[in-house]
C-alpha cells in the first residue's frame, strides 16, 4: 500500500490506474471502515481510502481537537483490508489557504436532523467530499465512492451533491457495522466510559422500538408521529440521555411520513459527553 500525502502525489499514483473505488474516513478506524474498505475492493480498479480529519465540518465547541488520530495503526489495517492507496493530506495540503468556496447543499435536506443541531455540518462535509472527490477522480471517466449507512443523511445529501453536478460517480451504501449488543460501530464509541459503553445500546434499541410502534400506527401515522416520538426522546431522557431526535421520516426526503410512506428512524443523542447516531429503515 502506498502512501501519500499531497495531491500532485496521490494524482501520479493513479495516473497509471483506471477506476478509481474510494472511501473517505477521518481515521481512527474500526471495523465498520474496514467492512467498507472489503466492499470497495471489487469495485474498481485500484483501492483508495483517505484520512482526514475535516476543521469545516465541526462545531467551535465540538470534539475537532481531541478528535483520535491515529495514522500508524490505521495505516496497518488498511493495508491488512485491501487498501491500495492511502491519502492521508495534512492540513496545508488539502486547504492551503481558507476554504473560501464551499458547496452549499439543499437547505431542506441539509439544515434538518444532524444539520439543525450541528449547522454547517453538511456544507462542511459536502466541501471537503467534493475536493477528495476531484483528488481521486480526476481525469477519470467514473468512480466508485462508497460511504456507511450509519450516517444516513449525509449519504443522501452526498448522493444529492453527485446528482446535481453530474459528477460521474457511483456512490454505493456500506450497511452499518454493529457490536454484538447491537451498538453500531463509531470512532465516537471510544469516547464512552464503561458504564456508558454498556449504556451505548439503548439509543438503537430505542429507534428500533420507535420503528416498531410507527409501523402499528402505519395508518394514522401523520397524526401519531410526534407522540410516537415523544416517547422515544422521554423514555431515554429518563434513563440519563440528552437526546437530540428521535423521530420517524419518510426515506425518500427525510420529511415527516405520509401514510404508505417508505420509513426509516433516526436517533442522535448524548450520553455523557459523547454525541452518538444511529438509524434503522422500517
Ligand atoms: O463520514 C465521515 O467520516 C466524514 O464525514 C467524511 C465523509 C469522511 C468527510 O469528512
Amino acid at each position: 500500500m502506498l502512501i501519500v500525502h499531497t495531491l500532485p502525489d496521490l494524482r501520479s499514483a493513479l495516473a497509471a490506474h483506471g477506476r478509481p473505488a474510494f472511501v473517505p474516513t477521518m481515521g481512527n478506524l474500526h471495523d465498520g471502515h474496514l467492512a467498507l474498505v472489503r466492499q470497495a475492493k471489487p469495485l474498481g480498479d485500484v483501492l483508495v481510502a483517505s484520512i482526514f480529519v475535516n476543521r469545516l465540518q465541526f462545531l467551535p465547541h465540538e470534539d475537532f481537537d481531541s478528535y483520535p488520530r491515529t495514522l500508524e495503526a490505521d495505516a496497518a489495517k488498511l493495508r491488512a483490508a485491501g487498501c491500495d492507496v492511502l491519502f492521508a493530506p495534512r492540513e496545508q495540503d488539502l486547504y492551503p489557504e481558507p476554504q473560501t468556496f464551499k458547496v452549499q447543499p439543499d437547505p431542506l435536506l441539509a439544515d434538518i436532523l444532524e444539520g439543525q443541531f450541528r449547522p454547517g455540518f453538511f456544507t462542511g462535509v459536502c466541501t471537503v467530499v467534493m475536493k477528495l472527490f476531484c483528488a481521486v477522480f480526476a481525469g477519470k471517466a467514473q468512480g466508485t465512492a462508497v460511504f456507511g449507512q450509519k450516517d444516513y443523511q449525509q449519504l443522501m445529501v452526498l448522493r444529492r451533491m453527485v446528482q446535481q453536478f453530474a459528477l460521474p460517480i457511483e456512490l454505493v451504501a456500506g450497511p452499518t457495522q454493529r457490536a454484538e449488543d447491537g451498538l453500531a460501530l463509531s470512532s465516537r464509541n471510544g469516547y464512552l466510559s464503561e458504564a456508558e459503553r454498556q449504556e451505548a445500546v439503548q439509543l438503537s434499541l430505542a429507534l428500533r422500538a420507535l420503528a416498531r410502534e410507527a409501523v402499528s400506527a402505519a395508518h394514522a401515522l401523520p397524526n401519531q408521529v410526534a407522540a410516537l416520538e415523544q416517547r422515544a426522546r422521554e423514555a431515554l431522557a429518563a434513563r440519563g440521555w440528552q437526546p437530540d431526535y428521535l423521530t420517524v421520516r419518510r426515506r425518500s426526503d427525510l420529511q415527516p411520513p405520509q401514510v404508505g410512506d417508505a420509513l426509516v428512524v433516526l436517533g442522535a443523542a448524548r450520553l455523557g459527553t459523547t454525541r452518538l447516531i444511529d438509524n434503522f429503515e422500517v
